[in-house]
């Protein structure tokens, strides 16, 4: 069942049946060159393990993306995956087929309602609007459902579609962490952003023509 819907999306709560997705996710280089902070090797079952103790149980909040079944048609797919049609298809081949990535918050300092923002979403996906949906969701339940005073994010200087995407929510640069990862043989800088509540409800109230 899904904990709350989007437009597009579905975003419910992490299942055992999620783990393929998920590991082919972690190991697809597209994803991990633009958004992996730690070393970028094969994820196997331990990884999995590792991620529901030390991830999926200890943040604030993590929903899995789906996307809805009247949008299956948005999805690009790669060579050699396979796609199942008709009859054929079973409920785990559509729980394969639409599923879009995470989104998460973690607690920084629980003390100040700081949460840090992360999105991660499968090549199959991009460019549907669909993390520009997650981020406009998490802000709203951030603070309005979790009573969040910032939410706080990293972003590695050249990513520029999340970069668009965080701007485009109201997410304003803070600072600059210089050469502080080690992507495709060059240090880069991490950008960091940040929206306060403040900022969430003036825009809320000016997109509402309130303000
Ligand atoms: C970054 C990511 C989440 C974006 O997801 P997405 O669903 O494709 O994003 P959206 O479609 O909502 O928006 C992307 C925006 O960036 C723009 N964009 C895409 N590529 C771009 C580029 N190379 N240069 C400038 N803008 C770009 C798009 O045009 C769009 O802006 P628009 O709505 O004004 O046209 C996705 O690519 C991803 O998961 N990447 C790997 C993991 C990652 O980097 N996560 C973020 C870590 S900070």
């Amino acid at each position: 069942m899904a904990f709350a819907t989007t437009k597009h999306l579905k975003l419910r709560a992490c299942r055992e049946s999620d783990k393929d997705s998920y590991l082919a996710q972690e190991n697809d280089q597209r994803v991990t060159r633009t958004a992996s902070p730690v070393f970028v090797v094969p994820k196997g079952d331990s990884s999995w393990k590792e991620v529901q103790e030390k991830f999926f149980s200890t943040s604030l909040l993590v929903v899995i993306v789906e996307v809805k079944r009247e949008y299956a048609g948005l999805r690009k797919w790669d060579e050699g995956e396979i796609r199942k049609e008709g009859d054929e298809k079973k409920q785990e081949d559509w729980d394969k087929e639409l599923y879009a990535g995470y989104a998460a918050l973690n607690f920084k300092m629980p003390k100040n309602r700081d949460a840090r923002f992360g999105v991660t979403l499968i090549p199959q996906w991009w460019g549907n609007g669909f993390a520009t949906e997650i981020t406009e969701w998490i802000l709203q339940h951030g603070f309005e459902q979790l009573n969040l005073h910032r939410i706080s994010l990293g972003v590695f200087e050249g990513n520029a579609a999340a970069k668009r995407v965080y701007d485009k929510c109201g997410f304003v640069q803070e600072g600059l962490t210089r050469k502080a990862f080690w992507i495709n043989g060059r240090w880069i800088d991490e950008i960091l952003m940040g929206i306060l509540d403040e900022d969430y409800w003036a825009r809320k109230n000016r997109l509402a023509g309130k303000a």
